[in-house]
């Protein structure tokens, strides 16, 4: 089970990492063309932690991750699980914006690797939700297409983790929802709770 830390402790901890990659230029691209880091928000002792790609135009103007169009789409999905985003972790792939949103290279995932897994550790979630083949490819590593990752538990650590599609992508393509809807069901009754009582 979960580690005894108290959520003030780790708040302590994922600030210090915050402050490293405030600082970070590792990636001379992204590090030149950022407003700011988007390091990872939320309960720092929460059971459920969310892993998205990287920030857009949004989370680099408000350094906050996931605030963006898909970011209300991601609001509306807490909530339909019952839960408020201040439950939950979430962070990135990435802690900088691409620019124009291009998708991460895959020195850049590396290069940011020890701060998500730094924040994994520090947080020590039950569970893992990669949103999106971006998150899932570079989490679990594997090239998958993100519907071929659906549908079953995978291990990162201590935790259990699945893999759905991206809110950006329910935004181009609504019909997947009921698929996401799914996997939320599948993840909460894996915790024990029904979400359609
Ligand atoms: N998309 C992501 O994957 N992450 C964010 O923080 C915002 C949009």
């Amino acid at each position: 089970t979960k580690s005894k830390l108290k959520k003030a402790d780790r708040q302590a901890e994922l600030n210090i990492i915050a402050d490293q990659v405030a600082q970070c230029q590792k990636c001379p691209e992204l590090a030149s063309t950022r407003t700011q880091t988007v390091f990872g928000v939320g309960n720092p002792a929460a059971k459920i932690m969310f892993i998205g790609e990287a920030p857009g135009a949004d989370e680099d103007k408000q350094g906050e991750p996931f605030v963006g169009r898909a970011g209300k789409l991601l609001d509306k999905i807490i909530e339909a699980c019952q839960l408020k985003r201040s439950d939950i972790y979430i962070a990135n792939i990435l802690r900088c914006r691409p620019p124009g949103n291009r998708n991460p290279s895959d020195t850049e995932a590396a290069n940011c690797r020890g701060f998500l897994d730094a924040q994994i550790e520090i947080v020590d979630p039950d569970y893992i939700v990669c949103w999106g083949s971006v998150a899932a490819k570079n989490l679990l590593r594997s090239e998958l297409p993100i519907g071929k990752m659906r549908g079953r538990f995978y291990e990162y650590g201590r935790a259990r983790v699945i893999c759905t599609y991206h809110p950006s992508y329910l935004l181009r393509n609504p019909s997947a929802k009921k698929n996401v809807w799914e996997d939320m069901i599948d993840l909460f009754q894996d915790m024990g709770i029904d979400l359609k009582a």
